[in-house]
């Protein structure tokens, strides 16, 4: 528990407490509260909120796979911020291209990267750990965008199978691993997790098992937390079609934008749009273990043959 800096320096006490430990009944709720410590009570090292009592009123968010400059991750963090929220981007590798990156330049003190790979359970509570303090202990959604991209498993068959695991590793067990270390720190009432998936979690093409398999894992991964997360978290995915992230620089067809009822490809701020709704208590609280497709009406057509 800790009494917030700001409140402090106006004068009122306002205390925030830890999340309650998972499985606590009413008995040992209160043992736990009796348990409390004077020391705390003592106001942590808080300088940069006091220099700024803005920075306590902001939400806060975790965003996995924010590495490439044009991706998905990219643009959910850039409206993060422009939105005033404070984040933590977590990548396997960080680009260099960040010191250019205008958005996460403006928005410096909002914002830390932590390098980590989110397949591996370590590095995924180290990095929490360290994005937890950087949000001030209270993280109000997490975004499991990170993931092995190309679709498609290649090689001969242990590189097939290698290939196989690498993508349930990463697209699946790495959103899991990530939820619950984000989860001791997430506000019960008002916190929301979202998860990338993809259209091609009920649609495909031949040789994406790897990838379909654990995009169509994550949408039972959101209906069971959903069911598990009551009152604490509201879980929803959300299914990409095809979003440009190339920053302009695929050369697109008209066919291309044709095959898309709205007329065009997505960008990365279609999607970015939607998480901040899903992520957005205020306007999205009564959507939990929900799937949203946002593919420009592709996955809805009738298709015949030729
Ligand atoms: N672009 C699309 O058309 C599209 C469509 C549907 C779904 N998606 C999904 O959206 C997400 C982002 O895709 P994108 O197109 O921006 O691709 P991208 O390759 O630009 O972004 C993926 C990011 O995840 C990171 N990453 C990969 N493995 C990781 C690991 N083990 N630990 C930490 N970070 C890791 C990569 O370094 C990269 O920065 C992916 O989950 C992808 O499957 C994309």
């Amino acid at each position: 528990m800790m009494l917030e800096p700001d409140a402090a320096a106006r004068g009122f006490a306002r205390l925030v407490f830890p999340a309650r430990p998972a499985g606590t009944n009413h008995t040992r709720l209160q043992l736990w509260f009796v348990n409390i410590q004077a020391s705390d009570l003592a106001v942590p090292d808080t300088s940069e909120r006091l220099a700024s009592p803005v920075l306590c009123e902001m939400k806060t968010a975790v965003v996995s796979g924010t590495g490439t400059r044009h991706g998905l991750g990219r643009g959910i963090l850039h409206a993060f911020l422009q939105e005033g929220w404070r984040c933590v981007g977590i990548d396997i590798s960080q680009h260099q291209e960040e010191q250019t990156d205008p958005v996460l330049q403006a928005h410096q003190q909002q914002y830390k990267f932590i390098q980590a790979d989110i397949s591996d359970e370590k590095q995924v509570q180290t990095a929490i750990q360290e994005a937890s303090s950087f949000l001030q202990r209270s993280i109000n959604c997490l975004v499991n965008n990170a993931g092995i991209a190309q679709p498609y498993l290649e090689g001969n068959h242990s590189q097939r199978i290698q290939s196989w695991q690498n993508y349930i590793a990463t697209n699946l067990s790495g959103a899991f691993l990530m939820s619950e270390a984000c989860l001791p720190f997430m506000p019960h009432g008002d916190a929301s997790i979202v998860h990338i998936s993809s259209v091609r979690a009920h649609f495909s093409e031949p040789n994406s098992e790897g990838y379909g398999s654990a995009k169509a894992g994550l949408i039972g991964l959101t209906r069971a937390q959903a069911v598990s997360l009551a009152q604490h978290a509201r879980v929803n995915a959300i299914l990409p079609g095809w979003i440009d992230t190339s920053g302009g620089s695929m050369e697109l067809t008209k066919q291309d934008t044709d095959w898309h009822p709205v007329g065009r490809i997505g960008a990365p701020k279609d999607i970015a749009q939607a998480v901040l709704f899903l992520a957005d208590s205020s306007k999205a609280g009564f959507i939990t273990g929900q799937e949203l497709t946002i593919d420009g009406g592709v996955t809805a057509k009738l298709v015949y043959p030729e």
